[in-house]
């Protein structure tokens, strides 16, 4: 091991934190307002086959390749293919985990902004505390700032130990207001919305939907998850590894849907609102439960701090690279990565209402800066590097040589297992994210 490569303390704590990582913002916030834009159970349905299918493989897949080279996504890629293109895979995932933080940081300021608002019983609502342009860019900059901090201190210290308590009770939060959330009246038709399909709703768009929210909450497609791996030693089981963390952050998905449709429906709210929904429902749950306040600061505490283990996850990609590649110190590839970040973020808050031009700016169907980027790095580039990533593991460095890889921790060998990966991450993947991604040009 060299100085700048650490490792991971234990295997919990690794688990805990690759958990970390994909349970965020896009369980909690984007997974319940894209299931209200695509249809809802319809798109639940998409969404689960999306992560079995193709999330699960892609995991291993990334895992495997950084536990292999040790490296960070563009260092990994040419360990294996030290000339030619496929490098700039691994730079496309060093943009788009900075520009996915740059507008995750926004939202995850309006969490913290939350925590007041609920504290305070501030009324006023959503709409107005995002066009603020103060507010925005304030809570951003807190954001950022906690994310650097806990960078710069590395690994161990940083990403594992903050994992580690704060998961578990985010979890449990979760399950006591489903249970309230059940008891209201009028939860009944939020429940019929999200969990009975009509599969009449499955389109293109749906697909496209819910395998793009698949990467997105896995983390997948931009090598957050190669960067991880290589923090790993031969002892880890990266099969059951990348299952605990798929299904745990499957989840909490599907547990944050069962808060949020039975409470949308009893208070009379429209599923199709967009990226507001979760802060336009969530405080009227806590407005009108018994010890809502502290419920609400609680719930809102746990949801920027399960944004913050994701956020980290974010900027490591870009730090990793910067250290194994560019000889930076962890200190000052943190500090720079995040000025730039900073810079890339301001449209994104601006764009709730404080600047006209990046409210109203609209491409690809999108509205607003925040939700563009979101769509084009959050969604397409994710996808797109899912894509060209299983055809690297698969076919470039190839699957058998990724099994002899993934062989090192397994519990027990099984052939079978190994030869649905193989054929999975060969075939399924490439070939079904080709057709998902055709379908886009398509509809634009
Ligand atoms: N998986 C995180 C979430 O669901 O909030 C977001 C994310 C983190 C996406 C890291 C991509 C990534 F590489």
């Amino acid at each position: 091991m060299t100085e700048n490569r650490s490792q991971w303390g234990t295997k919990v704590g690794f688990i805990l934190a690759a958990a970390g990582s994909a349970i965020g913002l896009g369980n909690i916030w984007r997974f319940p307002y894209t299931a209200g834009e695509n249809g809802g159970a319809a798109f639940v349905l998409v969404y689960l086959i999306c992560v079995l299918l193709i999330g699960i493989p892609v995991l291993i897949a990334e895992l495997t390749l950084g536990r292999y080279t040790q490296r960070n996504p563009v260092g990994a890629i040419k360990t294996i293919s030290p000339t030619g293109l496929w490098k700039i895979l691994g730079y496309l995932g060093v943009i788009s985990g900075i520009m996915i933080l740059s507008y995750y940081s926004v939202v995850a300021g309006w969490t913290i902004g939350y925590i007041f608002k609920t504290a305070f019983h501030q009324t006023s609502d959503f709409g107005t505390f995002i066009a603020n342009p103060i507010n925005e860019v304030f809570y951003f900059v807190i954001f950022l700032t906690l994310t650097m901090l806990v960078v710069i201190s590395g690994v161990k210290g940083g990403i594992e130990k903050w994992s580690k308590i704060l998961m578990p009770l985010l979890f449990l939060i979760l399950l006591g207001l489903i249970f309230y959330s059940l008891t209201l009246p009028g939860a009944k038709a939020g429940i019929k919305f999200y969990l009975q399909p009509d599969f009449s709703k499955i389109t293109g768009r749906t697909i496209l939907a819910g395998l793009g929210q698949a990467f997105f909450s896995l983390s997948l497609g931009m090598g957050a998850m190669i960067t991880y791996g290589s923090y790993l030693s031969r002892t880890t089981n990266l099969v059951s590894s990348a299952t605990l963390v798929a299904l745990s952050d499957t989840l909490i998905a599907v547990m944050a849907g069962l808060v949020i449709f039975p409470a949308l429906f009893a208070v009379g709210m429209e599923p199709t609102q967009g990226a507001g929904l979760v802060f336009n429902v969530l405080p009227k749950i806590f407005e009108q439960m018994p010890a809502g306040t502290i419920v609400g600061i609680f719930f809102f505490i746990l949801l920027a701090i399960a944004a913050l283990t994701s956020s980290i996850s974010l900027l490591e990609v870009g730090v990793a690279w910067a250290v194994d590649e560019l000889k930076f110190t962890r200190k000052n590839a943190t500090l720079l990565l995040t000025g730039i970040t900073f810079f890339l973020g301001i449209p994104s808050a601006l764009s709730q209402g404080a600047s006209k031009f990046f409210t109203e700016i609209s491409l690809f169907d999108r509205i607003g800066f925040l939700d563009i980027a979101d769509f084009i790095f959050g969604s397409f580039a994710l996808t797109f590097g899912g894509m060209l990533l299983s055809i690297f593991i698969g076919w470039k460095w190839g699957a058998n040589k990724a099994i002899e890889e993934i062989k090192f921790g397994l519990f027990k060998e099984s052939t079978t297992l190994l030869n649905i990966w193989n054929f999975l991450i060969r075939f399924v993947c490439p070939v079904i994210i080709f057709f998902v991604l055709l379908n886009i040009f398509k509809i634009f």
